[in-house]
């Protein structure tokens, strides 16, 4: 049987989609980005892959968030978006922002970890060949390698770009200093740091805390919130047990000691303020985050496309009286 060829909406930008200028840079991200560290492995059946990609373009979803070991298994995302590339997306990849990343075991041996030059080479190399791609729109150093000095991974990102392999450079996960540093490292060599990438959300207020989405927006670096959700723990999802498809209940990266009664007590509260704004709690806690303009895009995690659907309803609303404002930093911290 021969396959259909993909043909994507030809209303793909006229959905909805918002697009938000990264930082002090040309590029402009949509809202909502699709991360594929769970759910576009070879665990997955290929046709659900392929049905929520497909989805998310159709929908404005340019922004397309891998890195060398997601899957699971390590390396079969990108192995999927590579075949995704070879039967649909090739004739728009104009169109697409693809970004990678390398900092997480990926290989034994001293060389497929953290954040070496001798890494972060091989680690973009191997990725690209998985992907079918000439180069990344952006590499991201996935997180900060204490041991590791500063200077070398930085211009293992400055020398990537240079190359060609990447457009961008990125960080993710990096502690304030580090931060700092490493954004005045690449803006002294024109190379400057595209998106901070850092987990981000309703139970998660670090980056706010921690002074790291501040300097980013000081710096003139585009912020992007990853795990917007808490993983499934700010939807629907949980809110009458643990279902046997679940993140949870694959017991992975969300564990089901979190699911206390007084996270429930929390994550139902959150749920009644939604209902009231006439949004889904996924739908809030996404707006929630949007409403923040330092924030120029949200990387959700889906399994399937009526996750995705849903979530692109948040973009509808993202505006917040002070009173629920004030009731949600209330509910969220429980
Ligand atoms: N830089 C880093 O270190 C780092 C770390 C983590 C993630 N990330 C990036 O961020 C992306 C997103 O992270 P994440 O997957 O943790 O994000 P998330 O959006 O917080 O969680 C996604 C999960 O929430 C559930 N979900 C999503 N939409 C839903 C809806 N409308 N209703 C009910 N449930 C819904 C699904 O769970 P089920 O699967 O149970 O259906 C989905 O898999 C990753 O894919 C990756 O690209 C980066």
């Amino acid at each position: 049987m021969i396959e259909p060829v993909y043909q994507p909406s030809p209303s793909r930008y006229e959905n909805g989609m918002i697009f938000r200028r990264a930082g002090r840079s040309g590029v402009q991200l949509p809202a909502l980005s699709l991360g594929m560290w769970h759910n576009f492995g070879s665990e997955q059946t290929f046709s659900n892959v392929q049905e929520m990609a497909h989805y998310a373009f159709d929908h404005g979803i340019v922004y397309f968030d891998l890195a060398n070991n997601y899957g699971p298994a390590y390396g079969t995302a990108e192995e999927n978006f590579g075949r995704l590339m070879e039967r649909s997306f090739r004739p728009y990849r104009d169109e697409m922002f693809i970004a990678t990343k390398a900092g997480y075991d990926m290989w034994p041996g001293p060389y497929g970890n953290w954040g070496s030059r001798k890494y972060l080479m091989a680690s973009l190399d191997q990725s690209l060949r998985r992907m079918k791609l000439d180069y990344a729109d952006v590499f991201y150093s996935h997180r900060y390698d204490p041991e590791t000095p500063l200077e070398e991974t930085l211009q293992a990102l400055v020398d990537i770009v240079r190359s060609g392999k990447a457009l961008y450079a990125g960080l993710s996960r990096y502690p304030l200093e580090a931060e700092r540093f490493a954004f005045r490292y690449l803006a002294e060599r024109d190379v400057p740091c595209l998106l901070f990438q850092d987990k981000y959300n309703l139970f998660n207020r670090e980056p706010e805390t921690s002074g790291v989405l501040s300097l980013a927006a000081e710096s003139g670096s585009g912020f992007v919130a990853f795990s917007p959700l808490a993983q499934g723990l700010l939807t629907g999802r949980y809110l009458n047990g643990i279902p046997q498809d679940s993140r949870m209940a694959e017991g992975r990266s969300l564990r089901s000691d979190v699911l206390t009664d007084a996270m429930l007590a929390r994550i139902r509260g959150l749920n009644d303020l939604a209902r009231r704004r006439g949004q889904t709690l996924a739908e809030m806690a996404l707006a929630w985050l949007l409403s923040d303009k330092r924030v120029t895009s949200v990387i959700i995690g889906a399994s399937s496309t009526a996750q995705i659907a849903d979530n692109l309803r948040a973009l509808e609303n993202t505006s917040f009286s002070s009173e629920e404002l004030t009731e949600i930093d209330a509910l969220s911290r429980g």
